[in-house]
């Protein structure tokens, strides 16, 4: 399978530093024997008013662009929202959807997540879906219901077809993001593990092995390559290690050494 990086920047970086990181990182991963869209994935998710400049930016560089969130239809009296027709208008591919921070801090409940997902999908883009148990849920031993719990919208034949093949999942404990505290490597298997089970007997055996499951929260160059080191862990979603295209560099470089990229 191959592996992916995705750069969740959230509401940081000034246009300008977002224009210049594409090149940043681009020479940062120079020494890096494997090629970027070819041997493994990278994705930037940037500001979405950013979204017009970075794809200009990242043309012939094989990365990719996701946006942050996108609207719950496919247009109308959304105020404040994006369409995600407007989102592929700019050359982006992918959206993060029920990111922990839509959750918590803004309240999105698994329906929104859903219309969200439907609209998106519909209109063509891919969706990168994240679910990830409280502190207070681990406690209690209900890890596993809570995911299973978000992974349910699945499940309700909203979604186009050919959703699976158009999907990755990103497992983001939400005690583990922003926190500097992240998953061992043992906790991030178990539950990609799960998720990845989870898939085979609702979805079919043949999506969940093809199925990409990252793993987010608090990671950085120092635990990348002991996480990618799990089987199930097949990427990483990197917040505040992302900022910077030299530390986000080394996550990627660390993660890359823990699987086998291009054949080797
Ligand atoms: P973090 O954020 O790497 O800063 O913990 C991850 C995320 O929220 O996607």
């Amino acid at each position: 399978m191959k592996c992916l990086f995705a750069a969740n920047w959230k509401m940081n970086k000034s246009c300008r530093e977002a224009s210049e990181y594409p090149r940043a990182l681009e020479t940062q991963l120079k020494d890096v024997p494997f090629q970027i869209g070819k041997d493994y994935d990278v994705l930037l998710a940037p500001m979405s008013l950013q979204l017009a400049e970075l794809g200009k930016q990242i043309e012939g560089k094989g990365i990719g662009l996701a946006a942050q969130n996108s609207g719950p239809g496919k247009s109308g009296a959304y105020t404040g929202e994006l369409s995600p027709a407007s989102i592929k208008e700019l050359g982006c591919r992918w959206v993060i959807l029920g990111h922990s921070e839509r959750r918590h801090v803004f309240k999105e409940d698994d329906l929104l997540v859903l219309k969200r997902a439907q609209a998106a999908m519909e209109e063509g883009l891919n969706v990168m879906l994240c679910v990830g148990e409280l502190l207070q849920d681990r406690k209690t031993g209900s890890t596993n219901q809570v995911i299973e719990a978000q992974l349910k919208i699945l499940t309700e034949k909203k979604l186009p077809p050919d959703f699976a093949q158009r999907l990755i999942i990103a497992y983001e404990p939400v005690w583990a993001i922003g926190t500097g505290e992240n998953a061992t490597p043992e906790q991030a298997q178990e539950v990609h593990a799960f998720i990845r089970q989870w898939f085979s007997d609702k979805i079919s055996a043949q999506a969940a092995s093809q199925l990409r499951i990252l793993y987010g929260g608090s990671v950085k160059p120092e635990n990348a390559g002991e996480i990618m080191a799990e089987p199930d862990v097949d990427g990483l979603l990197v917040g505040s290690a992302s900022l910077d295209p030299s530390v986000f560099a080394g996550v990627i470089k660390n993660g890359l050494k823990s699987k086998t990229v291009g054949g080797k």
